[in-house]
């Protein structure tokens, strides 16, 4: 609780330039809460370096990513944007948490066993503790919702359990968050290559993402490039998860449901159905593409509100830090 608001937190990794499932599963709805809660929008470049990352790269992308906060609709005067390590708490609380994560539920977070996968000569500590860093962001404001995408369902319920244990222990600390997720299928947007494998920011092959930041006619070739099946039919039944995947992209740009969808496609071809989807997708984004080019450009400007988030976030992360040292019985912090 933050004065007479309850507190909305979510967060987006800088690590490859965001997706259209960043924009649909998160992003896009962050701005629905800002007059109602009090909002903290985080990038966690922290979280980043758990996978390998380009030091230019990085810096480059955590201003982008900040930027494309801005280029969405979240006005800076009513959410707090920064920087996740501007503000030294969330390694602080991180570190904490992490002496109240259990090795055994860290060990089966999918997600650190897909990354374990992927990255196999680089399984560090980090990758493995990584759910415990994303408690603490979240505990640290008194969060009460995290709009997130669904892949994030499983570092919600640790994050949960988390708060659960210490509060046992030590009484009334963290308040409890719940995940917001989307009732739509735009909560989980697949690759276009693999329609069975989330869309990922850092996936390789560039025709399995569209980016929000790709061009018009990048769009438009990603979708007519997109894996189907051998069928003609748009309808979303069992094992057309290609087809399903481009319904959801397309439901969730134009509002419209799978059965008008349907309706709209009959009897015509993937071609044609993928040629909409494109121009849906290239027409929404464009809006948001100009916004960022004007607010990229300005470097100075995008500091400027690294420094006011990361002001604000660090008042505010003060009081839950210092009510979690004195339960666990850390000395005062001499002044
Ligand atoms: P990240 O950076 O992978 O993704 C950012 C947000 O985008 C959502 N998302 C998707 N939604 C739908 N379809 C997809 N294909 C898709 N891909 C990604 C994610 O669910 C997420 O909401 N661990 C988080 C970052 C994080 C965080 C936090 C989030 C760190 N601390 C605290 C909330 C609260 C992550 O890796 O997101």
């Amino acid at each position: 609780m933050y004065k007479d608001k309850k507190v909305v937190f979510s967060g987006i990794q800088p690590s490859g330039s965001l997706t259209i499932g960043n924009y649909l599963g998160a992003l896009k709805n962050f701005s629905a809460f800002s007059e109602e809660y009090r909002c903290y929008y985080c990038v966690v470049d922290e979280h980043a370096i758990t996978v390998r990352q380009n030091p230019a790269e990085l810096r480059r992308r955590t201003y982008d990513t900040l930027a494309l906060y801005v280029a969405c609709g979240l006005d800076p005067e009513k959410n707090v944007l920064f920087v996740q390590s501007h503000v030294s708490g969330h390694a602080e609380l991180g570190w904490i948490l992490d002496c109240y994560t259990m090795f055994g539920e860290l060990s089966r977070m999918t997600q650190f066993k897909d990354k374990s996968k992927k990255n196999a000569d680089n399984i560090n500590a980090g990758l493995f503790t990584y759910p415990a860093l994303m408690a603490a962001d979240i505990l640290l404001y008194q969060t009460e919702l995290v709009p997130v995408g669904d892949d994030q369902k499983q570092h919600l319920e640790i994050a949960r359990d988390i708060a659960t244990r210490f509060n046992g222990i030590y009484g009334d600390t963290f308040i409890v968050p719940d995940a917001f997720i989307n009732k739509t299928p735009a909560a989980r947007i697949m690759s276009l290559a693999e329609p069975t494998k989330k869309m990922s920011k850092s996936d390789e092959n560039e025709n399995a993402t569209v980016r929000i930041l790709d061009d018009r006619d990048t769009v438009i070739r990603k979708f007519k490039r997109a894996v189907t099946d051998s069928e003609s039919e748009i309808c979303a039944r069992e094992g057309k998860d290609g087809i399903i995947n481009l319904m959801s992209i397309y439901g969730a740009f134009t509002g419209k449901s799978f059965e008008e969808i349907e309706r709209e496609f009959d009897g015509k071809g993937y071609g044609e159905f993928k040629l909409a989807v494109g121009e849906t997708c290239a027409d929404a984004l464009a809006p948001v593409q100009a916004e960022f080019k004007r607010l990229s450009s300005d470097k100075a400007y995008l500091e400027s509100l690294m420094a006011k988030g990361a002001a604000e976030a660090h008042h505010d992360s003060l009081r839950t830090l210092s009510k979690v040292r004195r339960k666990i019985g850390f000395t005062e912090r001499p002044r």
